[in-house]
């Protein structure tokens, strides 16, 4: 008894004064369970001691100019760490040691200038990183690349010429769904790299108020977008302006007012669901794919993106899909996971022009294929079948008695008489009918003509 009495005072005490120190150093600061609150005091520094149960931490609008190495480390339940309107204008190594817990860090309005390779390397757990309304002019092209759970990033209203989207791989960002890269300052986009996305990122990515300059490529995407359903250009459809030859006075709503691009080829746009997008292939046969263009010239290079997220250029890849110089794609052997949507991206090297085409393979399995004929022949088969054993029902049967041992309907009539004997036979398709993916025609078509055989006249 003496004895636990006597370790739990001074753990009592320690506590306190953890407690007292606390209140005194940080005078402002709220804790509310495992919450500390820090926001709107004017700090200039992050508290050196910080309570170790903290799960969120929120030094949102303070004067912090500088984070030290290991600010935050020592914080094992951490999850939340809020620091927006600060005066942030870079993150030193090791700022995040020992956060790996972190999910959600808003960075948002500081003056972050850029986004380096080190900045997020140990935040594995980031699920949302918000870095709007900075003045980040790069993002390097390994930034992203350990948050692997990373769902969603904000990195709009800066001042970003660029982004590294072939950093967002399938396999790399499996849980992304947003980026928002809008309100930045980005003249073209790089096409192909955005087109190699996983589907579901790019249905995420936001790009309006940028400055686009107009040309029919890029036009040709948003459009498909806009098709697709994404919710980025339906939702920020006027926001959506590009720069007529680059003219910043030249500024316009290019999905509300298209006539800039009446002379873009419609087939550049690649708009799915024309019978020419879409290819049929058996499994097991060779396919080509045609990568259709208004371009022309001897300055023409085509490059192919599966759906699989995988570039093909001349002459081909791994003996599977073999592409010619005049960019057709040929599939040598179709497998099933081969289907899906085909991406061809033209560019005129002389007058750098850019035009998309796409092309929706589908691959069936032999039989699927072959099932109409079949279905139709043996239909066919079962109906003579069938007749030729009415008739011998209705001339070979030597006594028609059978028949009449039924009670007589109140209108009898010759059809009538028979019905009970006709529809014996109706649910007993002919034998030779019977087999695999043949079920469908025999039992819709069949007692079709049994109804009309015993039909009243
Ligand atoms: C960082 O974490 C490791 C292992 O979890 C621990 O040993 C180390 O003391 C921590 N460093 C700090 C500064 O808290
Ligand atoms: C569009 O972007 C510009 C510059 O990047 C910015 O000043 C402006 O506020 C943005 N507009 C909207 C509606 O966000
Ligand atoms: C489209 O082509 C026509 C005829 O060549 C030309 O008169 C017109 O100015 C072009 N429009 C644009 C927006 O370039
Ligand atoms: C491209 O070349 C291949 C092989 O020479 C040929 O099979 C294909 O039909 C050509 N495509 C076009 C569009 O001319
Ligand atoms: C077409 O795409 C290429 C990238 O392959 C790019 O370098 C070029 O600037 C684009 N051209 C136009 C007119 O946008
Ligand atoms: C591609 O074709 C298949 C089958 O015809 C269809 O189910 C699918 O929705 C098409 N994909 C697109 C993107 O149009």
């Amino acid at each position: 008894m003496l004895c636990s009495q006597g370790v739990a005072a001074p753990l009592m005490l320690s506590s306190l004064m953890l407690h007292l120190t606390w209140a005194s150093l940080n005078p402002g600061c709220v804790k509310v369970s495992d919450i500390l609150s820090c926001s709107n005091l004017g700090l200039e520094q992050v508290p050196k001691q910080l309570p170790a149960t903290a799960a969120t931490l929120d030094f949102n609008h303070n004067h912090l100019v500088q984070l030290e190495e290991g600010s935050f480390a020592g914080l094992p339940h951490l999850v939340t760490l809020r620091l927006a309107h600060n005066r942030l204008s870079n993150l030193s190594p090791g700022t995040f040691r020992n956060t790996s817990g972190l999910r959600h860090l808003d960075l948002s309005s500081n003056q972050l200038h850029k986004v380096d390779n080190y900045y997020f390397q140990e935040l594995v757990s980031m699920e949302e990183l918000l870095l709007f309304n900075n003045q980040i002019v790069r993002v390097e092209s390994n930034a992203l690349i350990s948050l692997i759970n990373l769902r969603k990033a904000y990195l709009s209203h800066n001042r970003l010429t660029d982004f590294p989207f072939f950093s967002i791989q399938e396999h790399s960002h499996h849980f992304l769904v947003t980026l928002d890269l809008s309100s930045n300052r980005m003249p073209k986009l790089p096409l192909e790299d955005i087109a190699a996305l996983p589907a579901s990122v790019q249905g995420g990515v936001f790009l309006h108020n940028n400055s686009l300059i107009c040309e029919c490529a890029m036009y040709g995407m948003f459009r498909q977008w806009e098709q697709k359903g994404f919710l980025s250009v339906k939702d920020y459809r006027e926001e959506h302006t590009c720069l007529v030859y680059g003219e910043p006075r030249a500024s316009v709503q290019f999905l509300e007012h298209s006539r800039f691009f009446e002379n873009c080829s419609i087939k550049a746009q690649g708009l799915l669901g024309d019978a020419e997008n879409n290819l049929h292939v058996i499994a097991g046969d060779p396919a080509v794919l045609e990568c259709q263009t208004s371009l022309r010239g001897q300055h023409l290079i085509y490059q192919w993106v599966s759906p699989h997220q995988e570039y093909i250029a001349p002459p081909g890849n791994n003996n599977a899909m073999r592409m010619y110089a005049n960019g057709s794609l040929e599939i040598l052997e179709a497998r099933i996971e081969d289907s899906g949507v085909y991406w061809c991206m033209v560019l005129d090297r002389l007058q750098s022009r850019n035009e998309t085409w796409e092309v929706n393979v589908t691959v069936t399995m032999r039989d699927h294929v072959v099932e109409p004929f079949n279905t139709g022949f043996t239909t066919l088969l079962g109906c003579v079948v069938s007749l030729v054993l009415v008739l011998m029902y209705l001339y070979l049967t030597p006594c028609r008695c059978w028949c009449r041992k039924q009670p007589p309907p109140a209108t009898p009539s010759p059809a009538n008489e028979c019905s009970a004997q006709s529809s014996i036979l109706t649910p007993t398709p002919p034998a030779t009918t019977e087999g695999p993916g043949r079920k469908a025609g025999n039992h819709s078509i069949v007692p079709d003509v049994w109804t009309t055989v015993s039909s009243p006249p």
